[in-house]
This record gives C-alpha cells, sequence and structure tokens, in this order.
C-alpha cells in the first residue's frame, strides 16, 4: 500500500523523525534556513500531511497547495503562524505540543528573569573587557527577588509553572488572565494594576489580534522604573520601539527578551546596543528532552492525522463535529 505523503519543513529530532519516515513517504526540507514562501508551496503541493515549524506561516494560499492535505502538525504549542479558521473551514485538523514544553519554557523565563535582574550578562561583559580590577561594594547592582512582586501575564500552563518557580524564591504573585478567574498560585489583578504594582513582569500569553504591543508605551508607563519585564511568548507582543524608549530612558530598569520581532532580531535594532537589554533567540523550549519530547508529539499527531484518527493534540476540535 502506498505510504501517505508528507512535507516536514525542517529537519526534526531523530525520535520524531523516525516515527515519521516509518509511515510515511516524506519530503524533508533539510537546509537551516526555513523554505522560502515558493519552496514551502512547493514543498507542500500535492501532499497527505504538513509537519510545520513556528516559523512557517501556514495559511489558506498553502492549504489550497494541498487540496488532500488531511493534517496539519505545528511542532510548537504556540500556533499563532497557522491560520485556524482556514484549516477549519477545509476539515483539516491541527496539532500542536503542549505540556512537554513547559517546565523547560518556565525554567528559561525565570533564568532570564535573574539573569536581567542581577545583571549577568553585563557581569561577563565586565570580566572579558578586563574592567573587573578588583571587588566593589557598587558595581553591577541589581534588583532583590525576595519579598518583591511578580507579575504574570497569561496565566496557562507556563504563566502557572513560572508562579511555582517563584514561590522559591519568595516572590508573592499576581497574574492577569481573563480566562482564570481563581487559583491558589497567585492573585487575579486587572492588567493596569499588574503592571503598577509588580516588581517583575513576566508575558505568557498567546500571540492575537488583542495580544499584539499590549506592552506598548502607555502599558510601559505604568510600570515601576524598577521593574524588569521578561518575555518568552512571542515577539509582537510587546512593541519593541516603545521599549527601546523605555529602557533608554531608564523608565523601566531592564528587560529580557526571549522572543522579537521579528524573529531573527535585525542586527541594527537599537535593543541590542542596551546593557540593560537581553536579547536571545528563541530558546525557551530548547532543552535536549523537550525538544525530543516535541518532534515525538508533533509526529504523533501527523500519523493520527494520516490515519483519519483524532489527533492527540488538537487545537480545532470543532472539525471532528462538522458533517458535510
Ligand atoms: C512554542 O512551542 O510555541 C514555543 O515558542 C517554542 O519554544
Amino acid at each position: 500500500m502506498r505510504k501517505p505523503s508528507v512535507f516536514v519543513t525542517r529537519g526534526i529530532p531523530e525520535k520524531g523523525l523516525r516515527l515519521v519516515l516509518e509511515s510515511c513517504e516524506a519530503e524533508i526540507w533539510s537546509e537551516e534556513i526555513p523554505p522560502s514562501r515558493h519552496d514551502l508551496l512547493q514543498g507542500v503541493r500535492g501532499k497527505d500531511g504538513l509537519l510545520a515549524l513556528l516559523t512557517d506561516r501556514i495559511d489558506a494560499e498553502v492549504m489550497d497547495a494541498a487540496p488532500h492535505l488531511r493534517v496539519i502538525s505545528n511542532c510548537a504549542v504556540g500556533m499563532d503562524n497557522v491560520d485556524l479558521a482556514a484549516a477549519t473551514a477545509r476539515r483539516i485538523p491541527v496539532g500542536n505540543t503542549p505540556d512537554v514544553l513547559t517546565d523547560a519554557t518556565a525554567d528559561f523565563a525565570f533564568a532570564l528573569l535573574l539573569a536581567a535582574a542581577r545583571r549577568i550578562v553585563e557581569g561577563v561583559e565586565y570580566v572579558k573587557s578586563g574592567r573587573w580590577k578588583t571587588w566593589n561594594l557598587q558595581v553591577l547592582l541589581g534588583a532583590d527577588l525576595a519579598g518583591r512582586t511578580l507579575g504574570i501575564v497569561g496565566f496557562g500552563r507556563i504563566g502557572r509553572a513560572v508562579a511555582r518557580r517563584a514561590q522559591g524564591f519568595g516572590l508573592r504573585v499576581i497574574y492577569c488572565d481573563p480566562a482564570v478567574a481563581q487559583d491558589p498560585a497567585g492573585t487575579p489583578t486587572s492588567l493596569d494594576t499588574l503592571l503598577g504594582e509588580a516588581d517583575f513582569v513576566s508575558l505568557h500569553v498567546p500571540l492575537t489580534a488583542e495580544t499584539c504591543h499590549m506592552i506598548n508605551d502607555q502599558s510601559l508607563g505604568r510600570m515601576k522604573s524598577t521593574a524588569v519585564l521578561i518575555n518568552t511568548s512571542r515577539g509582537p507582543v510587546v512593541d519593541h520601539d516603545a521599549l527601546y524608549r523605555a529602557l533608554k530612558a531608564r523608565r523601566i530598569f531592564a528587560a529580557g527578551l526571549d522572543v522579537t520581532e521579528p524573529e531573527p532580531l535585525n542586527l541594527d535594532s537599537p535593543l541590542l546596543h542596551l546593557n540593560n537589554c537581553i536579547v536571545l533567540p528563541h530558546l525557551g523550549s530548547a532543552s535536549q528532552w523537550t525538544r525530543d519530547q516535541m518532534a515525538l508529539l508533533a509526529a504523533e499527531n501527523l500519523i493520527a492525522g494520516l490515519d483519519g484518527r483524532r489527533l492527540p493534540h488538537c487545537v480545532n476540535p470543532e472539525v471532528y463535529d462538522i458533517t458535510r
């Protein structure tokens, strides 16, 4: 029997790849740089399944290039790169990779928080540039955590995992999430109150029309001048121009960004010239175990869709209720 044909838009960890190759005829984009729009449309043409990364824009045009497409498996938990309405309208189930990256991402948010608060990257530069002459009571002073307030914007899986870590550091946790009225891990509040009260603000919202640039001149203006902003969600949640102005004028203390707009961040971005801003290349889920599990889940979603089974992690389950 003919194996179903799939397009895999990048090399994925061996554990997931093996599963894909066992069940599918796979065309794999093996370059380091994602396929161009043209190559993506070419690659998906005539395929039964698509395994994509968050760097690929999967919209109606891509779906229509593959009229027999039976499943889209996104190797990420965030789904902002996939047009879900277009997929649902075409009755294509879409899968993602939740849970397995929660702890790795929460760890990373905390690593960034500590690094920005305690000026770790500046400290490394201080040593490497030969400025370390002696121990000095007044050099590279940062922010304390114990007894301070952490404001978590978006209290889903990752936001709550960050809250659990915060307990160990003696932080009081407040959160803002219209979908979570009460949670023992923190105190619910409005975004404005959170921004005004928090010493650390950590963003964990999906990217939607509502959250795009939710951190802007106005919201940064509400934050304390001693506050630290951490973003491990999606770059466009923060207006980078506004953030640059706030950091440059020391209207907030520091920022740690694992995600940027665009990705990769342009090398001429002024944020890269600020010593109170740490920018990292979207590494939140980048641990060996986590990436293996993401690849496995993505492969399982893909194969379930090709077999006509319900995806283990389907983000548009309404496709199963649509009758012709
Ligand atoms: C995701 O899965 O959405 C993450 O951003 C990847 O780290």
